[in-house]
């Protein structure tokens, strides 16, 4: 049978430095008279959120800012937004951040229009028609750090407060309407969140590439974005203010985010419940996991994979591509085992069971059952 599959590639991206000056410009493009500001804690007290704040009152558009979000956002900061959104009459929301913040805030602007609880619209099937869609309020999108690539996804992800399980909310109206990428935001992050959120990026562009459904765009955005990660994560290391290679990591960010529709793998199935249950940080949990899954998978993706280490100028088929990722993961100082973020063994068939139900399982090659999965489970604590 001819191939056949649904592609999507639509957002607006305003890409440079220094481009967080267009914020008021585009509030006006996104129709936004009154925006809420949704960010983290951490991020609410930075000169670049106050700088963007600053921008928007200059405009006339107001200072209104939520920051009541976790690291792994949760339904408790969902309600809390929502309830600050509709008492303040916002009529969008400006979502400013990491993963954590760009979430939350997109899930705000979706969820304060709705009368059905948002675990209604998990990314199952074509659940997201029970959504109200013209109720959902535009959503400029505007990253803080490399790596989720949620700025031009169409996907929220909210951990569940009570059964701390990670669910994955999903409609086409969750793609900002604008988004910026303006990698001197991303100058102030840690060393260690540039780390983990430049090995998410890495592994969703490595997950969508080994993802065994047909979409031949994706699979070349993912390679080209794996091949910036390499060139440009251990530059941003070394300099954090080295603004060419954090424009590089910002775009392989959204590469890899663009390419994911195509699938991911066992790398998020176990990292997603390792972060609901442990709350440790997503990309760290990825990059961690991330060569016994390349083991598991071997028999499937080397073909594939030994492509991709050519392409990366990197020699030695599947295995010249394994060691990279070891060595990578050494020099940049990423654990060697999920043990040393404290993860347990105690959990692992509850972990599992979790992994196996995750929507990102379904894009592993190889087909992820309890055995292997349990087993994977024990490689990587
Ligand atoms: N929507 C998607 O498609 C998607 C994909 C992958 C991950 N995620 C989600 O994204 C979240 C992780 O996002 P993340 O890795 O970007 O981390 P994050 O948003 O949780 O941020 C991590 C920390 O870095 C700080 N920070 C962020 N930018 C900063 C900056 N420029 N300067 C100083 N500090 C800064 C934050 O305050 C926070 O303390 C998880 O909840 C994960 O589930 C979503
Ligand atoms: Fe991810």
């Amino acid at each position: 049978m001819s191939p056949r599959a649904n592609w999507s590639y639509p957002t607006a991206i305003r890409f440079g430095a220094g481009r967080i000056s267009e914020l008021a410009e585009a509030c006006a493009a996104a129709g936004m008279k009154k925006p809420l500001l949704v960010t983290d804690r951490g991020l609410a007290s930075l000169p670049i959120t106050a700088n963007a704040l600053d921008l928007l009152e200059a405009a006339g558009l107001g200072r209104a800012m939520f920051s009541e979000v976790d690291p792994n956002p949760n339904d408790i900061n969902l309600a809390a937004g929502v309830a600050v959104f509709k008492a303040g009459g916002h009529d969008g929301v400006i979502a400013f951040g990491g993963g954590s913040g760009l979430d939350l805030g997109k899930l705000i602007a979706f969820q304060a229009g709705q009368s059905r609880p948002v675990w209604d619209f998990e990314d199952i099937g074509d659940w997201w028609t029970r959504a109200n869609g013209d109720a959902i309020a535009p959503i400029i999108a505007v990253p803080t750090t490399a790596g989720t690539g949620s700025e031009v996804g169409r996907a929220g992800v909210l951990t569940n407060s009570q059964t701390h399980v990670k669910k994955i909310i999903f409609h086409p109206k969750l793609l900002p309407a604008v988004t910026i990428c303006d990698p001197e935001l991303t100058v102030g992050m840690p060393k260690i969140i540039t780390v983990g959120t430049g090995m998410d990026a890495f592994a969703h562009c490595l997950e969508a590439y080994s993802s065994p459904f047909y979409h031949p765009m994706s699979q070349g955005i993912a390679l080209e974005g794996m091949r910036l990660v390499k060139e440009n994560l251990p530059l941003v290391v070394a300099d954090g203010s080295n603004i060419d290679a954090r424009a590089e990591m910002m775009s392989a960010a959204a590469m890899g985010a663009v390419a994911f529709q195509k699938g991911l793998g066992a790398i998020h199935a176990l990292s997603h419940p390792v972060g609901a249950v442990y709350n440790t940080h997503h990309g760290m949990t990825n990059a961690v996991v991330m060569p016994p899954v390349l083991v598991m998978n071997r028999p499937v993706i080397e073909d594939r994979i030994a492509r991709a280490a050519a392409y990366m100028g990197i020699d030695g088929g599947f295995d010249g591509f394994y060691e990279y990722v070891l060595k990578l993961r050494a020099d940049l100082g990423v654990p060697d085992k999920l043990a040393e973020l404290g993860v347990g063994r105690d959990r692992i068939d509850e972990m599992t069971a979790m992994a196996l139900e995750d929507p990102s399982a379904g894009g592993n090659p190889v087909t992820l059952t309890t055995e292997n999965t349990k087993a994977l489970f024990e490689a990587c604590i």
